[in-house]
């Protein structure tokens, strides 16, 4: 399917390394990634917030088919990465707001996840 494509599927890590309701940040082609694993349903996000770089890896959670990022709460859409709210925190002080201007309002990378002979793949 996606194999006619480009880009190509590469191991993030092994399916026994990841259990459900948890997220790991690892290396793949020299590109840091978030690996997740949420009611059972593999996804995978470039593994910086796209606000002001938090590791989303640190603290992150996953709900609704969203990741919200700890710091300022940023959220997007894990599916297509798609950006939900921008750095809404704290309102009062309204330090999210001030914060948020910091930086240009961005969607997350999402990438394509499988699993093949016991390793979950993400595709570049
Ligand atoms: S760094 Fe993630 S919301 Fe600000």
């Amino acid at each position: 399917m996606s194999e006619i494509s480009a880009g190509k599927w590469r191991d993030a890590l092994p399916v026994k390394k990841l259990k459900n309701g948890k997220k790991k940040m690892v290396t793949v082609d020299k590109k840091m990634i978030l690996v997740g694993l949420q009611d059972e349903q593999y996804f995978a996000t470039e593994a910086l917030c796209r606000h002001m770089r938090w590791p989303l890896a640190w603290g992150a959670k996953v709900k609704d088919d969203c990741i919200r990022c700890p710091l300022h709460q940023t959220t997007h859409r894990i599916d297509n990465g798609e950006l939900v709210e921008w750095s809404p925190f704290p309102l009062f002080p309204p330090y999210g707001k001030l914060v948020g201007k910091m930086s240009k309002q961005k969607n997350l990378k999402i990438y394509e996840t499988r699993i093949h002979e016991s390793n979950i793949q993400v595709f570049f």
